[in-house]
């Protein structure tokens, strides 16, 4: 038999679940830009900042002295030292071998869902979300549920009877992000009290996504003596550390250091043995000179971050001031995170508008439908940015909604 005489095989395809994965939304938006000259982008969850000078050095210093080895798999031991104190002093007591350094809060997100479901599994996640936590339990097979968060006068609101009854026994893992990407929600202390006990009683696991715990911008009651939070509500702050929670964070957001692929997670020590199995079968370990920045960050970036806070609620403020003034735009202000997710003319399809946006004016925004079904009516924008490059997105949002033909 010759070659030729082989069957053709069928064209080579991935298996179905990866097949069924939604393709980035926000991606579509910004291919649809492409050849727009002058796109002013707000689409992407990340500063236009770069990562702060001390940090850098931190990582040179490293290199030129030659890290760059393989290091243990959870992350070399000052570092987890370093974010044992971190943790420690804005959650209490928390030791190093409670902690394990990632490639990053998405690959500790999967790192999480790996330790806990597989195939099967019944998965309920709070939503709108940022796509990837709800993707990722996918990827292996497990069934999403989704709560939506509602939304009114005072902005978006989680029903807890609805949340706790859709986490019914037999549930695997509940999936939380506080504060919110895209909506800036946060959960408050009785909401997490309350879904603790719930998820105590069932066996249930929970994974807190708290890698925006910092950008928080509550003020203190007027007349009140203590200083605003430095963090948000967290779930570290209530439950023991070795019970089922599972907390996520990232070096991207409180020291700007998103294209570092640098982030961790807080589990029981019980689970460690296990997630370095998962972490030498991901990555192995995140890149050692890396891990001596993200020492710098944790111990001397205490006052950056708290300036960033302070600079981003600023911003927050001058765009929600600035949206509000617009006619048709409904704006509310959130209490965490760096996103605007607000609906406006169009938005009912906002994948379609959101493409018209930057194709017309250069405005680059994210649909809401990328979030989710339940963030269809709203556009997301990060004003992780000055105030006069909000101004100009805020000019060219006019511009669009005075174009006679304005999708609607
Ligand atoms: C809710 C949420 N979780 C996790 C991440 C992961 O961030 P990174 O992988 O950069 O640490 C992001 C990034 O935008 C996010 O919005």
């Amino acid at each position: 038999m010759s070659e030729s005489d082989l069957p053709v095989p069928s064209i080579p395809n991935a298996r179905d679940a990866v097949r069924a994965l939604r393709p980035s939304q926000i991606r579509e938006v910004a291919n649809a830009g492409f050849g727009v000259a002058d796109v002013l982008p707000f689409w992407f969850g990340e500063s236009d900042r770069v990562t702060p000078a001390f940090i850098r050095d931190a990582a040179s210093a490293s290199l030129a002295a030659g890290a760059t080895f393989y290091t243990h798999n959870l992350g070399i031991a000052p570092l987890r030292a370093a974010l044992a104190g971190y943790v420690s002093e804005l959650h209490g007591a928390t030791s190093a071998e409670h902690i394990a350094v990632t490639s990053a809060g998405v690959n500790a997100l999967m790192l999480a869902a790996q330790l806990v479901v597989g195939a099967g599994d019944r998965v309920v996640a709070v939503t709108p979300l940022w796509p990837n936590l709800v993707e990722i339990p996918k990827i292996l097979g497990a069934h999403v549920e989704t709560v939506a968060l509602g939304y009114g006068e005072r902005g978006w609101q989680l029903d807890l009877e609805q949340l706790l009854a859709a986490l019914t026994p037999g549930t695997k893992m509940l999936l939380i992000n506080s504060p919110n990407n895209p909506t800036g929600w946060v959960m408050s202390r009785d909401e997490q009290r309350a879904v603790l006990a719930h998820c105590r009683r069932h066996g249930i696991w929970i994974v807190a996504d708290e890698v925006y715990e910092r950008l928080y911008y509550a003020d203190a009651k007027p007349g009140a003596a203590a200083a605003p939070s430095r963090t948000a509500p967290s779930f570290l702050d209530l439950a023991s550390r070795d019970e089922r929670v599972i907390c996520v964070n990232s070096f991207s957001k409180a020291w700007l250091m998103t294209g570092w692929r640098l982030g961790w997670i807080v589990a029981p020590a019980s689970l460690m043995d296990d997630l370095g199995k998962l972490v030498e079968y991901n990555t192995s370990c995140a890149p050692a000179f890396v891990q001596q920045a993200g020492i710098a960050a944790v111990e001397q970036g205490e006052r950056f971050t708290q300036e960033l806070v302070r600079d981003l609620k600023a911003s927050r403020d001058h765009l929600v001031r600035a949206l509000a003034a617009v006619p048709g735009v409904d704006v509310k202000v959130p209490p965490g995170a760096m996103y605007l997710f607000f609906s406006m003319p169009g938005a009912s399809r906002s994948l379609e508008l959101c493409k018209a946006m930057v194709r017309d004016v250069g405005l680059g925004v994210a649909p809401g439908s990328a979030f989710g079904p339940q963030g269809e009516g709203f556009v997301r924008w990060c004003y992780a940015c000055d105030t006069a490059r909000l101004d100009a997105g805020v000019e060219r949002l006019k511009r669009f909604l005075s174009q006679p033909a304005t999708a609607q």
